[in-house]
């Protein structure tokens, strides 16, 4: 497949060379971007080379920025340049160029993203919940977010591992081994798996409160469970089997799927050569009976990595993850996405696996906890909120939307908006906020119809469709394809541009593992849609231009269409 620069990378490159020749630079190794104007008086690109180049050419910034504004010979995409500020150099694209540009990306099934990540593996660890327990928001949020990051990924042309790094070991188990012999039942089990693993691990651990033959009895069964006792194994096998189900049914609702379900226990066996290591390194010693690693010159607290009953720790399994994905896999990248709780977590196992000498590009992607109002949810039982339930008040709350928007839509088709909708604004709410900021959830931000919300962009998407369904019935024999895009309209023009600019959103939003940028994208787009839209005829303009904005409107879509689904939303033709 052919690939094309973006006018971003051709604007730098020409600079680049530019300036070098403009002022003798050429031996040099600078290399000069150029990023987006959000202001049309600035032209459609600016750069700061005059700026960075002031020290070395040791001249004003405005005088550099003149002396190449006089030199330089324009490349034909560029109408003109010329001076902003302090020595800001302003583009402006030609509009045929950018007419053929978006033509180009049109005509493009990716359009117009590179495979840039081509060759590369990247594992993303995330949603990661712990076994026989509810998620709670910090999961369903990693759940969110990671699956975003990647479809970015994926789609950047990255092989992607996403690895579901399961909480399945550790001493919870004992109690639950004996606690499900004695309280289990049967039935709720079967109906709802881990609401009911849950309520046997509460009744067992507040029975070993009162208990001490019950504690010493629940240690002695996890003793037999390490050392591989085949009945309690299976039993440990059925509480992982039942809650990777109905962990599934909510990841099936969500349109999330895992290449692999490796949870704690998969490393077991590695724990003990990873305390070789670090004991052979000089990385750990002895305190209190437990074997912990010192990190004061790297000014963090320490870190235990072994119990001082033998137990081994998260930090110790992590280490040997990491291990065992660079032995492999041999990734590019891992990324982990968890809750902010878990950076110390990350920050001292990233440093002792650096120490060991595992070479991994180490990412923990972290992000705030939601906050929800109380009263915001009829389902929040203290400080839980079943996730299914979540989903299940959506989709209801959409159905009720959709059926005042399209009483006359067929009942099946309804339910199957209102999931979308629903579905997609859980998850809107969630990416379209920088991760790290504090998120407050309402109904109604998540639901509006008119503000930045899944909502909006599906109904936008639907309504763009709609536009090029009723040109297609109208005049059926014209070929989209073979007509031309012209950008002469102030707002076809600003249209484009945008356009244009979907391949760097993209590459953005994953570079820095921020959805929120593809989805302020996105709402920009249609936005500028909306205000050609209502600007400009479209059917009854003339013969040629209007060919040429139902072109655009095709190309609105496919990306408003493309981008949801890179954040996990999906839309439908019809609303
Ligand atoms: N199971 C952990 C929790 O619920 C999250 C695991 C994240 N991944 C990792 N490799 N530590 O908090």
């Amino acid at each position: 497949m052919r690939e094309f620069a973006t006018f971003e990378e051709r604007l730098s490159d020409w600079t680049t060379d530019a300036m070098k020749s403009v002022f003798g630079l050429e031996g040099s190794e600078v290399h000069l971007g150029v990023s987006p104007t959000n202001n049309d008086k600035f032209g459609d690109y600016q750069c700061n080379a005059a700026m960075v180049l002031s020290k070395q050419l040791k001249k004003a910034p405005r005088q550099i920025a003149q002396e190449f504004v006089d030199a330089a010979v324009l490349p034909d995409f560029v109408e003109k340049i010329d001076i902003a500020g302090p020595g800001f150099i302003n583009f402006f694209l030609s509009d045929s160029a950018l007419a053929e540009h978006v033509q180009l990306l049109e005509n493009d099934p990716r359009l117009g993203v590179k495979q840039e990540g081509q060759g590369k593996t990247v594992i993303i660890d995330y949603s990661s919940p712990n076994v026989a327990k509810s998620m709670h928001i910090g999961h369903i949020r990693s759940t969110v977010i990671g699956n975003a990051i990647d479809r970015l990924y994926r789609f950047l042309g990255y092989h992607v591992i996403a690895d579901n790094h399961l909480g399945d070991w550790g001493t919870q188990f004992g109690l639950m081994l004996v606690g499900y012999r004695e309280f289990v039942n049967e039935e709720a089990l079967a109906q709802a798996p881990v609401e009911e693993l849950e309520r046997i691990y509460v009744a067992s651990y507040n029975k070993s409160k009162e208990d001490d033959s019950w504690r010493d009895l629940a240690k002695a069964e996890l003793v037999k469970l390490q050392q591989g006792d085949a009945e309690n194994r299976a039993l440990w096998e059925k509480f992982i089997e039942l809650s990777i189900g109905e962990f599934n049914t909510i990841y099936d609702r969500l349109g999330v799927k895992f290449d692999l379900y490796r949870g704690e226990s998969f490393y077991n066996d590695r724990l003990p050569e990873i305390i070789g290591q670090l004991e052979a390194k000089g990385l750990a010693a002895e305190s209190e009976g437990a074997l912990i690693v010192d990190l004061e010159e790297d000014k963090m607290p320490i870190c235990i990595v072994r119990k001082s009953d033998g137990g081994y720790n998260y930090a110790t399994t992590d280490l040997a993850t990491v291990e065992s994905r660079i032995e492999e896999f041999d990734p590019e990248r891992i990324i982990y996405v968890t809750d902010e709780r878990q950076q110390l977590h990350f920050k001292q196992f990233f440093k002792i696996s650096e120490k060991l000498g595992m070479e991994a590009n180490l990412v923990h992607v972290w992000f705030g906890l939601m906050r929800l109002p109380e009263a915001t949810f009829s389902t929040r039982e203290g400080n839980v909120i079943k996730l299914a339930a979540l989903l299940d008040e959506a989709e209801s709350r959409a159905l009720e939307m959709v059926k005042s928007s399209s009483p006359d839509m067929p009942p099946e088709q309804q339910k199957d908006l209102a999931t979308a909708i629903g579905i997609g604004a859980i998850k809107y709410t969630d990416l379209s906020q920088n991760p790290q900021s504090l998120v407050t959830f309402t109904w109604e931000k998540a639901l509006n119809m008119q503000g930045n919300s899944a909502p909006y962009l599906q109904y936008a998407y639907a309504r763009i469709s709609s536009v090029y369904d009723k040109f297609h019935a109208q005049y059926p024999d014209i070929d989209l394809s073979e007509c031309s895009i012209n950008v002469e309209h102030e707002i076809e023009r600003k249209l484009a541009i945008k356009l244009s600019r979907f391949p760097a959103a993209v590459s953005a939003a994953a570079e820095n593992y921020s959805p929120n940028i593809l989805a302020e994208y996105l709402y920009d787009l249609a936005q500028v849609y909306s205000s050609f839209y209502q600007n400009v005829p479209f059917l009854k303009a003339e013969e040629g231009v209007r060919e040429s904005r139902i072109r655009l409107c095709r190309s609105t879509a496919a990306t408003l269409k493309q981008g949801l689904d890179l954040l996990g939303i999906e839309t439908r033709e019809r609303i």
